[in-house]
Parts: C-alpha cells; structure tokens; sequence
C-alpha cells in the first residue's frame, strides 16, 4: 500500500507533474470485497454526480442502480454485462449503468456533448468514491440493446457505460490472469501525445 496526503492506495499514479491525491490514488480494481455499500454513500456519489458541469446545464445523464440487496435486480444489470466481465463484476455489491438524455430539453436539438456530459458525472463519481474508500470500476463491455430492452429506456437515450462499485477485495480468489491485472502498474501517454499548440501535433510549448 502506498500513502499520499492521507490517502492509501495499492496503485498510486506515479505523476510527471503534481495532481490532486485523489486523482492519484484512483484505480480500476477487479478484486471487489462483498461488503455492501452504506445507502448514504451511494446517495453522496450521486450527489457528486449531480454538481458536474454540462452544457447549457441540461445535466443529461440518469444512472440506473442495482445492489446485492435485491438479487433479482442485480443480476438484471450483471446479465448485461460482457463476460470477461461478469466474471469479476459479480462480486462487487453495487453495479450501475449510465445513459446519456441525446436531445436538449430546450429546444429537442441534438446535444453533441451528451456523452461528454455523463462521463463528467461519472468522473466526478468515481473521484467522489476514492474520497469514500471506495472504487469504481466502469465498462464499455455490456449488451446495449439488452439493456435497453431490460430496462425499457426510450427512444433519444443512450446506455453510456456500466460500473461496478464497491470496497476492495481480496484477490486471491480471482483467476491467475486478474490476479495480474490486479496488481499491473498503471501507465500513461505522455503530455507530448495530446498536447498541441498552433496546429495539429506540433507539441505545445507550455510541456
Ligand atoms: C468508458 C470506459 C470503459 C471501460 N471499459 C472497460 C471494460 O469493459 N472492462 C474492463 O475491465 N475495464 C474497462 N475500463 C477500465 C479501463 O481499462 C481503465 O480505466 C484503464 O485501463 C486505466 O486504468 P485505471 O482506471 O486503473 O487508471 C473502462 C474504462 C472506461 C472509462
């Protein structure tokens, strides 16, 4: 475990340049502890959700919700869920899946930053969760049009992702392969990749 400003983590970013701790310290395990989450946790990262920035502030994202207090309902949303990974997602206590609202309330326009708007919330959830001790782990792998059939979402709303939210687990349970993704240092591109100035590619003076 390694400790930043209070903070614990098994994997901490290891930053070319000074972040907030709780950037650092958030990870995408697959190693989930069965320890329920506390109601008002989960209300609090919603709550995070909901103060994400959004353009024209149409705040065009719905999250749906299952825990392991209702079997039925949490095997709805795992049965979603592509099977590398159900196989680890079965364990965490909470899964969630995002949609985005595709048109503006304002005047039925097509809301080009739909998506962009959700994985904001998203973002602010899951930093939310670290500040919690908890970890969120989202995925693109799942069935759209099961969801969508499953959960009876209409017409102009997009599944967005699913997440598996929870404390962390033991991971010695997990297969080999998990097991050593579970503990695979976290890297990144460099600044040089995606930071431009004056034209395309040419890497920004301010790195
Ligand atoms: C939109 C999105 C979709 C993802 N889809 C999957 C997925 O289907 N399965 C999976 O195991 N991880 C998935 N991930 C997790 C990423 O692989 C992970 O965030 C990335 O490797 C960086 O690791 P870190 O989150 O631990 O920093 C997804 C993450 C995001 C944000």
């Amino acid at each position: 475990m390694q400790r930043l400003n209070n903070i614990t983590s098994r994997k901490l970013a290891y930053t070319e340049h000074r972040i907030h701790a709780l950037l650092s310290a958030r990870w995408s395990p697959v190693a989930f502890s069965d320890e329920m989450v506390e109601a008002e946790k989960i209300r609090t990262l919603l709550e995070a959700a909901r103060w994400a920035a959004s353009s024209y502030n149409e705040q065009p994202w719905h999250f749906i919700i299952a825990t392991k207090d209702n079997p039925v309902e949490f095997e709805n949303l795992l049965s979603c869920l592509a099977e590398g990974n159900q196989e680890w997602a079965k364990n965490a206590p909470v899964l969630m899946l995002s949609i985005a609202k595709l048109y503006f309330e304002r005047n039925g326009a097509e809301n080009r930053h739909a998506f962009h708007d959700v994985g904001a919330a998203s973002a602010q959830m899951t930093i939310q969760a670290t500040a919690e001790g908890l970890f969120i782990h989202q995925m693109a792998g799942f069935d759209v049009d099961k969801a969508r059939k499953i959960y009876d979402i209409p017409d102009g709303y997009a599944p967005v992702a699913a997440m598996a939210l929870g404390y962390l687990g033991d991971s010695t349970n997990l297969s080999e392969k998990l097991q050593q993704r579970e503990y695979a240092e976290r890297d990144r591109k460099s600044l040089e990749n995606f930071v431009f100035s004056g034209k395309w590619n040419q890497v920004s003076p301010i790195l």
